[in-house]
C-alpha cells in the first residue's frame, strides 16, 4: 500500500516505570500529542510512539525492593501509565514497552549489525555508575564536577566515601566488569559534520551549543552491556551479556515501527516513518539523544532523526520538581481541579516551550480564569444565548444577501484579522514548537471576538430590530421585501461573525484542548466529531454553514476560585 501524504512521526522519550506518571513525564507527551495533532490537522500522514522503560539495573532494584518478580511488577505498572494518558486525552498511535518481543528482536538485530560493522568490541570497564541515572561517568567528568562542588563549598563525595553523581547528586556505584564497547569516538567528526550540515537537527539552539561543544571536547567509546545482572536484552554473540539500559531504550523508536523485522509489512512501515520528524525529551537526556543515538544510527547504516526537540524543566519554588525533592504535583488531582484540557492549555501555554519555566496552582488558576473561563468560555456562552435568544437557536441565513452591504457599513474586524493570516501565524508558531505563541495568536481572535460584542452591542441591534418592525407592521410594510438592510440582519451579521469567529478558535484550539474544541463543535450544530485535515482552508472566513440548530449548553469551564485549589 502506497500513501501519498507526508509522513509525520514524532516521539516521547519512553519513561521508567519506576515512577508513576508525573508532570515532568505528562509535558513532554502533552506536548508531543499536541504536535501530532497539529499535524493530522494538516493532513500529514502522522504517527505519534509513546512507551515505557522496563530494563535495567534501577527497574531490577526496584521490583526486588518490592519482592516481585520483575516482569510481573512492571506489568502493574504500565496501565497506570494508559491510565494517564488516557485522563490527559493523548492519542497516540503505538505504545511501546521494552520488554516486548518485537523490541528484542530490534535490539539484537541492531547488536549484530554494528558488530558486524566493526563497532564493537570487548574490554573491561573500571569506573563509577550512577544506577538512578542509569549513566556511567569518567574520571574527568568526576573531577570537573568536584572542582565545581568545592568552588561552591559543597561536598562531591557521599560519607560512603563515593563520589557523588554529577547530574542528581546521589552516590554512585563503582563497577569493573568485562563488557563490549561501543566505538563512539569514532563518529566524533561524522557527528560534527552532522550538526553543521543540519542545523535544526538539535533544537533549540542553547542545547545545540551544549552539545557541539561536548562532541568537540572528545568522545570517548561507550560501555554498552552489562554482566553483572541480568534484567536486560541478551547481546546473541555475548553470553552473559546484557545491552547497557540506554542502548535499549533508544532503540524503541525503531524496534516499534518494523526495524529488525523480515515481515514485508514490518519493512514497509520503517521504510514509511523512519526518519523520524521531530523526536522531544527533556533537556537531561540530550546526550542520550543528540550523541549517542546519532551514532548508533550512523553505526547500523540508518538515517537520523530530522530534529531533537529538548525542552526545559518545570519548576516549583525554583526547583527542578521531582518525586525525590517532594514538590511533585499530582497530575491527576490537577486534572480534577482544572479540567482536562484546562491543564493541557495551562502547561503549554504559561511555559515558553524549550526554556525551564515555573509553575504554580496560583498561576494556573489565574491562567485559567483568564483566558479559558472569563475570555474564551465566556465568548462561546454569550454567543450561544445570544443566537438562542434572538435568533431562534439557528445559525444566521443571512450570509450571502447582506455580508457585502453591512461589511462595507458596519466593517467586520474579526473577518479581517483572519484574512491577515491568523492560521499561518498560528501554524508558523506550531512549526517552531512555539506553543505560547499560538495559543496567543488564538487568544488575539477571542479577545477580538468578546471585544466586538461588546462593540456592537447584539442586545440594542436586537431592542432596535423589535421596534423597526412593530413601526414597519404599523405601516403595513413587509421587512422581507426591504431593499436597504434592516436591524434584524446587523444582528444576524454580528452574530454571524461571532460565531463563524467560534468555528475557527474551536478547529485552532483543538490540537491543544481536543474536548472543549469537539463541544463547541456540536454545540455550533457543526457535528460530533472535529476532525479537520487540511486546516488552512478549513479556517478561509465564511465556512459556517446557515441554519444549523446550535445548543447553549453548560459553561465550557466553570470559574474556579481559590477555595478550589
Ligand atoms: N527512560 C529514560 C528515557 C529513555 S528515552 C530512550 C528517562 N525516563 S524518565 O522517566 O526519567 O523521564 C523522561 C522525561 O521526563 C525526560 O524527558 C525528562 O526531562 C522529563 N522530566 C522529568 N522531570 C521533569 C520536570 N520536572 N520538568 C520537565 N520534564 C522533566 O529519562
Amino acid at each position: 500500500m502506497t500513501n501519498s501524504k507526508e509522513s509525520f512521526y514524532t516521539t516521547t522519550p519512553i519513561y521508567y516505570v519506576n515512577a508513576a506518571p508525573h508532570l515532568g513525564t505528562a509535558y513532554t507527551t502533552v506536548a508531543t500529542d499536541a504536535l501530532a495533532r497539529f499535524a493530522r490537522s494538516t493532513g500529514k500522514d502522522t504517527w505519534f510512539l509513546t512507551g515505557l522503560d522496563e530494563h535495567g539495573q534501577k527497574i531490577e532494584q526496584a521490583a526486588n525492593a518490592e519482592g516481585k518478580a520483575v516482569q510481573q511488577w512492571v506489568d502493574e505498572i504500565a496501565p497506570e501509565f494508559k491510565a494517564a494518558w488516557e485522563a490527559l486525552e493523548i492519542e497516540y498511535d503505538d505504545f511501546i514497552r521494552t520488554t516486548e518481543e518485537r523490541h528484542t528482536r530490534g535490539v539484537q538485530h541492531f547488536f549484530e549489525t554494528v558488530y558486524n560493522n566493526g563497532y564493537i568490541y570487548k574490554d573491561t570497564y573500571q569506573g563509577y555508575y550512577c544506577v538512578p541515572d542509569e549513566t556511567f561517568f569518567s574520571d574527568e567528568q568526576l573531577a570537573e564536577f568536584a572542582e565545581a562542588r568545592e568552588g561552591e563549598g559543597l561536598p562531591s563525595k557521599h560519607e560512603d566515601g563515593n563520589p557523588l553523581c554529577p547530574d542528581c547528586c546521589r552516590p554512585l556505584t563503582y563497577m569493573e566488569e568485562e563488557n563490549l564497547f561501543f566505538k563512539l569516538s569514532a563518529f566524533e567528526k561524522p557527528l560534527l559534520d552532522y550538526y553543521e550540515a543540519h542545523p535544526d537537527f538539535i533544537q533549540p539552539d542553547i542545547r545545540r551549543n551544549e552539545v557541539l561543544s561536548f562532541v568537540r571536547s572528545g568522545l570517548k567509546d561507550l560501555s554498552v552491556s552489562r554482566t553483572a545482572f541480568t534484567w536486560g536484552i541478551p547481546i546473541p554473540f555475548a553470553p552473559g551479556h546484557v545491552s547497557y539500559v540506554w542502548v535499549d531504550a533508544l532503540l524503541n523508536y525503531i524496534t516499534a515501527i518494523g526495524y529488525g523485522s523480515e515481515a514485508p509489512e514490518d519493512r514497509e512501515l520503517f521504510a514509511r516513518r523512519w526518519p523520524a520528524q521531530v523526536q522531544f525529551v527533556g533537556k537531561d537526556i540530550i546526550r542520550f539523544h543528540c550523541v549517542i543515538w546519532p551514532a548508533m544510527l550512523m553505526a547500523a547504516g540508518l538515517e537520523l532523526p530530522q530534529q531533537v526537540f529538548a525542552h526545559g524543566f518545570l519548576l516549583t519554588k525554583g526547583e527542578k520538581m521531582s518525586k525525590s525533592k517532594g514538590n511533585a504535583m499530582d497530575p491527576f488531582a490537577l486534572i480534577d481541579t482544572f479540567s482536562t484540557d484546562g491543564y493541557r492549555y495551562y502547561f503549554l501555554r504559561d511555559v515558553q516551550f524549550g526554556t525551564d519555566g515555573a509553575i504554580s496552582l496560583e498561576r494556573m488558576l489565574q491562567v485559567y480564569n483568564a483566558d479559558l473561563a472569563n475570555s474564551w468560555g465566556n465568548l462561546c456562552s454569550r454567543a450561544l444565548n445570544m443566537t438562542a435568544k434572538y435568533l431562534g437557536g439557528k445559525t444566521p441565513e443571512l450570509w450571502e444577501k447582506t455580508t457585502k452591504r453591512l461589511t462595507e457599513e458596519m466593517g467586520n474586524p474579526l473577518a479581517k484579522l483572519v484574512a491577515d493570516g491568523l492560521q499561518s501565524r498560528y501554524a508558523a508558531c506550531f512549526s517552531a514548537k512555539n506553543y505560547s505563541g499560538a495559543m496567543d495568536v488564538v487568544m488575539q481572535l477571542v479577545d477580538a471576538a468578546n471585544l466586538y460584542i461588546e462593540q456592537s452591542a447584539p442586545w440594542a441591534l436586537a431592542k432596535a430590530a423589535l421596534v423597526e418592525a412593530e413601526e414597519a407592521e404599523a405601516r403595513g410594510e413587509d421587512l422581507a421585501e426591504a431593499t436597504a438592510p434592516t436591524q434584524a440582519d446587523r444582528l444576524a451579521f454580528v452574530l454571524s461573525n461571532v460565531l463563524e469567529s467560534m468555528r475557527i478558535i474551536a478547529v485552532l484550539f483543538a490540537p491543544v484542548m481536543p474536548a472543549t474544541s469537539a463541544e463547541v463543535w456540536r454545540r455550533l450544530g457543526l457535528g460530533d466529531v472535529l476532525a479537520v485535515d487540511d486546516q488552512e482552508s478549513v479556517c478561509i472566513w465564511g465556512g459556517l454553514p446557515a441554519g444549523l440548530e446550535t445548543t447553549v449548553g453548560e459553561p465550557l469551564f466553570m470559574r474556579l476560585t481559590e477555595d478550589d485549589l
